[in-house]
């Protein structure tokens, strides 16, 4: 090193240690940088070694410079104390929203937090795992932050462990997963509302200084009102292509609480978990209490990337068998609902053949016989075949079934009750009620207390008395129709255990069932379903298939939906069928059904022969594409919102095969939704594409040249006229390599 180059290096150093001795950092700081391939959060412990998230940006790409980030803000308020804590405590310095809030054996209700130690371990999965132990320097209460990190994907899991040692019960009164803090301002939020048929209405807004919240207080159907999906972006709604995105979800089946506050330095703070209303949880010495995860993809490219990354994690990590096939399916909800017998059910098996699916799924209505399951008000938890509809069983439909080569799967909803059952005159006491006062209904119907162990081997024992008497079925439907209300359960009452346990338990109790089920039966197939789409997150989705994504089948509805789902969701998990609803044409309800995992609830008979001619060649079609639409990558063109045509595709993994749909989505008569060409995405721009039209109706012809090939690049910049009209309003195009 020559003398100047050495003179440049002293100065530099006394610099430093100027701007350390002026700043309140400490030069001991503990640093845990945790890296994404395009993000670093950098985690540290301050003077008072307290853990704060110091930075959450662009990755920091030299690990010595780190040191001195933490130099370049203080978000200490002195009103309300550190705005960027890690994990806020309740009851000392801190005065903002927290993350945990106790009250400790002895009736105080203060909480510390202090950086302990952490340690970084590689997983199996190729992710990595971060533990960061904090204690409270006078209680001996413990939290353990945890930070799974799947770098390629951008995406991190995020939960938090809580034990104790104190001589008696903590009471935890808030217990979040996740406290984040964003110095990106102007933020945006893009959240999804629900109802019974309208899932997924997408919601705007900008985040203004306050507290916005996103939660559930409806148990057992917890996202029939709110979904806790959400998007943030900054400086602008959330765009497809670009703009730093977080795509987030609360992997929980129960109560949420999503807050977002924007806070006096106009950063956002965001801290997420179970709901703690009516929820306080009592903790014994050494039991240690997890949270759910929140899982967040980021991405600077908008919704699109951190969707892809979202959609893979899935598959790899997330799904049961995510990785695998699924079966294309003849529903007879919408067909038969409750009016059926066995030779309706079993011409419905033909129907099935014909349109070529791959297995018949029969739906509600098939059991009790002291209260026959005849509508919704009776028969509810006697899940025994009756005698009247089905005098053989389902031993003979699975036989028949097989004769016309079709698999054959069941509807069941056993975490309910009819009053009008045997079950519920068996067992009032397992049912979640508040004896002294009137019964609620939603749909007739009570809920079972899953608290109660006796009532998780109940559920356990319906579900596999059903495999062990039919060891052929092939698929569940496993729905839920009902909230929960007079929460208050006779098994925790009994057990001296705090009623403000039972949503928590609940959905605990659910979750032991399900592990014990993927146990046994770790492959078969089960879409979970509740009322449509009241029900769906990544927590669930370790023990199912697919879910149903709404009973709103109406194509025109669905395509808002699923496009909403996709955000989060690879269309592997989101089950589409072909319906009724709706006056467009099947082609159209065929096209839209076929963005995801195609299904059927209509009466082949019922069609004209051209109708039944396309359903078959598209099946075909589905059959032959499905593998790009179930494992490929999804590139969202156009959405309904704010274009005529919504517009998506699918490329395969090796980019060689693409499947893209265009669906005319307003009524009004438009001549002009031909002139401009859709501009595709996802290609390989020096590959030379092929484009066909496909699921064509009988006797139309494409105005699709097929014997014209584009080049990626061509249909990447220019772009497709897609021949989407009130005639033509949806359009299926295969675009294939030519080598
Ligand atoms: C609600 C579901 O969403 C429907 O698909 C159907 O299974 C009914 N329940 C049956 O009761």
């Amino acid at each position: 090193m020559n003398t100047n180059k050495n003179s440049v290096c002293k100065l530099k150093q006394l610099l430093l240690i100027i701007v350390l001795v002026f700043s309140n950092i400490t030069i001991n700081a503990t640093i845990i940088p945790i890296h994404t391939k395009d993000f670093s959060l950098l985690l540290q412990t301050d003077n008072e070694n307290r853990l704060i998230l110091s930075y959450f940006g662009d990755r920091l790409a030299n690990n010595d410079e780190l040191k001195y980030v933490s130099n370049m803000f203080d978000f200490t308020d002195e009103n309300i104390g550190i705005c960027n804590s890690a994990y806020t405590p309740s009851g000392t310095w801190n005065l903002s929203e927290p993350a945990l809030k106790v009250i400790h054996s002895d009736g105080n209700n203060s909480l510390e937090l202090k950086y302990d130690s952490h340690t970084i371990n590689p997983l199996t999965n190729g992710a990595k795992q971060y533990t960061i132990v904090l204690k409270d320097p006078v209680y001996p209460v413990e939290v353990k932050l945890f930070y799974k990190v799947f770098e390629a994907e951008n995406l991190i899991e995020q939960w938090t462990e809580i034990s104790h040692n104190e001589d008696g019960i903590l009471r935890m009164q808030k217990y979040a997963s996740a406290n984040l803090y964003f110095t990106d301002k102007d933020p945006y939020l893009k959240s999804f509302h629900n109802q019974w048929a309208m899932e997924m209405q997408a919601n705007s807004q900008r985040l203004t200084r306050g507290i916005k919240t996103l939660d559930s207080k409806m148990g057992s159907r917890n996202v029939m009102l709110q979904s806790q999906s959400f998007i943030v972006s900054f400086g602008h709604e959330a765009k497809e292509n670009t703009g730093k995105v977080m795509l987030a979800q609360l992997a929980w089946s129960g109560n949420f609480k999503i807050d977002f506050e924007v806070d006096s330095y106009d950063n956002l703070r965001l801290i997420a978990g179970i709901n703690p209303h009516a929820s306080e949880y009592y903790l014994k010495p050494k039991e240690v209490f997890e949270t759910p995860a929140l899982i967040y993809a980021l991405s600077n490219n908008g919704t699109g990337e951190a969707s892809r990354n979202m959609h893979n994690w899935a598959r790899e990590h997330r799904v049961l068998d995510g990785q695998g096939e699924r079966l294309t399916l003849l529903n007879n909800w919408e067909a038969t609902y409750f009016d059926f017998n066995e030779k309706k059910i079993t011409k419905l098996f033909k129907d099935a053949q014909e349109i070529g699916v791959d297995l018949f799924l029969l739906d509600d209505g098939w059991f009790g016989n002291k209260y026959p399951r005849n509508n919704d008000d009776a028969g509810l938890g006697d899940w025994t075949e009756n005698k009247k509809k089905l005098p053989h069983g389902i031993g003979y439909l699975i036989k028949e079934a097989h004769k016309k080569d079709i698999k054959f799967g069941i509807w069941i909803e056993p975490e309910m009750v009819n009053p009008e059952s045997e079950l519920y005159e068996n067992h009032p006491d397992w049912v979640i009620k508040q004896s002294q006062r009137p019964e609620i209904y939603q749909r007739d119907q009570l809920v079972l207390d899953l608290t109660n162990p006796e009532v998780q081997d109940f559920v356990y024992g319906v579900v596999d008395r059903l495999f062990t008497d039919n060891p052929e079925l092939a698929f569940i439907k496993w729905d839920c129709n009902s909230i929960i209300h007079n929460a208050h359960s006779a098994y925790l009452a009994k057990e001296n255990t705090p009623q403000s346990h039972l949503y928590i338990d609940y959905t605990k109790g659910l979750y032991k069932v399900l592990e014990r089920l993927r146990a046994k039966y770790p492959k078969v197939p089960m879409m979970l379903c509740a009322g449509g789409g009241g029900r769906a997150d990544y927590n669930f989705l370790q023990y199912f298939t697919e879910f149903w994504v709404s009973d709103n089948t109406d194509p025109l509805e669905r395509v808002f939906q699923q496009w909403n789902y996709s955000y989060f969701y690879p269309s592997i998990v989101t089950d589409n069928h072909v319906t009724n609803w709706g006056n467009q044409s099947l082609k159209y309800k065929v096209d839209v059904a076929s963005m995801g995992k195609l299904g059927f609830d209509i009466v082949a008979s019922e069609l004209s022969k051209d109708e039944l001619t396309f359903c078959t060649e598209a099946v075909k079609n589905y059959g032959s594409f499905k593998e790009i639409i179930w494992h490929g990558h999804q590139y969202r063109l156009q959405n309904p919102y704010d274009y005529d045509v919504a517009s998506l595709l699918y490329t395969s993994k090796e980019k060689d095969r693409v499947i893209m749909f265009s669906y005319l989505v307003n009524t009004r008569v438009l001549y002009h939704t031909k002139t401009e060409p859709i501009k595709l995405n996802g290609l390989d721009a020096n590959k030379q594409y092929r484009v066909n039209e496909i699921n064509l109706f009988p006797n139309t012809l494409s105005q699709i040249k097929n014997e014209q090939t584009y080049s990626g690049d061509f249909l990447m910049k220019v772009g497709l006229n897609i021949p989407v009209d009130e005639d033509n309003p949806s359009v299926v195009l295969e675009l294939t390599e030519v080598k």
